[in-house]
């Protein structure tokens, strides 16, 4: 997966229902009075200030600069860290949650070792990420219109949305115990921006690498692709979400 870059406006205007559409992965956390969570990529901080709201002590970790000064604009207490090497000591918080972020990791083992390690014995990391058939008919769209400007090979590798048995394998091969997971189809409306904000704003570090004529050929033969299928008779765009949930502890 490559670098992702995030302009914190642009996700708020087109990405807000990531965290309107938060509540069941939530519920899953159920943070109590007092308990110490890292939120694993907290972007602009929207959950971690919904956990604080509990009486958890919550911090917020994210590989952004610009989520976390986003995030601290909130009064949200964050750090800037990678997934991969997380600057906390062993055995530091009670609970790691993580929502529609762990498909951006570059090195899932080396991310599973570091939530082990800082979570206490048992402890609860508690996620939702995209899952296997997340966002088909966009990726093969993609794909298909990036193929004409040799940069299909950039979105092949972008995201990481296992299957429900090998979330659990590689879970347990780094030591946890996997007390739920559920692969959960999740067509997700998109805002008034539609495909056009969804590919902007997702897809952004994809089309950054292009100049930018070939940019605009690229968004608008996507979005032209993909009409017949996420678009309905009213305009209102779909996209094809599917959540990998699950709870495992150490
Ligand atoms: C997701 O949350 O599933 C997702 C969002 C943007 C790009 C890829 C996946």
């Amino acid at each position: 997966m490559a670098t992702q870059t995030w302009d914190p406006l642009a996700y708020e205007r087109n990405g807000s229902f990531v965290h309107a559409l938060a509540g069941g992965v939530l519920e899953w956390l159920d943070p109590q009075p007092g308990e110490y969570v890292l939120d694993l990529g907290c972007g602009d901080g929207q959950l971690t200030r919904r956990i604080a709201e509990s009486g958890a002590h919550v911090l917020g970790a994210d590989a952004s600069a610009e989520m976390i000064a986003s995030a601290r604009e909130r009064g949200v207490e964050a750090e800037h860290a990678r997934a991969e090497a997380l600057p906390f000591r062993n055995a530091t918080f009670d609970a790691v949650f993580s929502n529609a972020v762990l498909h951006w990791v570059r090195d899932q083992d080396a991310m599973l070792e570091q939530v082990h390690r800082v979570l206490k014995g048992s402890g609860r990391f508690v996620a939702e990420m995209g899952g296997h058939g997340n966002i088909a008919a966009i990726h093969v769209a993609l794909v298909s219109v990036l193929e004409k400007h040799g940069l299909a090979q950039r979105e092949k590798s972008e995201n990481y949305f296992p299957t429900a048995e090998s979330y659990s394998e590689r879970l347990e091969r780094h030591g946890f115990k996997v007390e739920q997971m559920a692969l959960i189809p999740r067509p997700t409306r998109l805002p008034e921006s539609g495909m056009e904000g969804w590919l902007r704003t997702f897809r952004r570090g994809v089309l950054e690498a292009l100049p930018f004529k070939e940019r605009e050929t690229v968004v608008r033969e996507t979005v032209a692709l993909l009409e017949p299928a996420l678009r309905d008779e009213a305009g209102n765009w779909t996209a094809d979400y599917v959540r990998l949930r699950f709870i495992a502890k150490t």
